[in-house]
């Protein structure tokens, strides 16, 4: 099973990166994946530039078949988002919005983040998984920010007790989106 963890945030002063390093080494220190993080800050993909449907999967510009390429070789995707103003940020949306059948048949496992631990944010974007034709999981992970300790360089802090429990609720999703991925359609 290749996980690929997708970085949401992209603006300015983002904690978004730190939040997708813990979530790798997570998985890094307990399970033997490939695993590896995709920042859309480093990718480039305009709003207009593509003629045809994202559903024919007719891609005209480079760094559109270099997307697809890279979407296709994942099975699980773990959404890393914050909310904004109770919804998930649109550079998320524009990213899924480029591409249609490399989500198909793959699983999502949401790791949300915020005050509150972005639950509104999550419920949204869920109802993206269901139309992309994603798999959604038994539970998903809501990161409270009182429960993350930040340097001085906005590094995060390594995992405290607090954060066991976010731990294992990751470890015991990716298990289930294993065996999803091998029995996708059980009697
Ligand atoms: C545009 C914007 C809207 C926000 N809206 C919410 C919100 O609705 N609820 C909440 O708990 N936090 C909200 N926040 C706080 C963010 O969840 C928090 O700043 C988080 O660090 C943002 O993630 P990022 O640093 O990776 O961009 C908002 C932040 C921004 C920038």
């Amino acid at each position: 099973m290749n996980i690929k963890i997708i970085t949401a945030s992209v603006r300015q002063g983002r904690i978004g990166p730190q939040i997708s390093k813990w979530v790798l080494q997570s998985i890094q220190e307990k399970m033997n994946n490939d695993v590896e993080i995709i920042d859309l800050k480093e990718w480039y993909l305009p709003l207009d530039d593509e003629p045809y449907l994202p559903a024919t999967g007719k891609y005209l510009q480079h760094h559109t078949q270099q997307w697809s390429q890279k979407i296709a070789s994942g099975d699980l995707f773990v959404f890393v988002f914050p909310q904004y103003n109770w919804g998930y940020p649109a550079s998320l949306k524009n990213a899924v919005d480029h591409l249609y059948a490399e989500w198909n048949d793959k699983v999502a496992l949401i790791v949300s983040y915020a005050n509150r631990g972005g639950g509104k944010a999550a419920d949204q974007f869920q109802q993206i998984i269901t139309g992309l034709h994603m798999h959604n999981l038994s539970g998903r992970i809501e990161v409270k920010l009182k429960d993350l300790q930040f340097n001085n360089e906005e590094k995060l802090i390594q995992p405290s007790v607090d954060l066991q429990g976010y731990q294992n609720m990751l470890y015991d999703l990716i298990c289930e989106a294993e065996l999803l991925l091998n029995n996708p359609n059980p009697v």
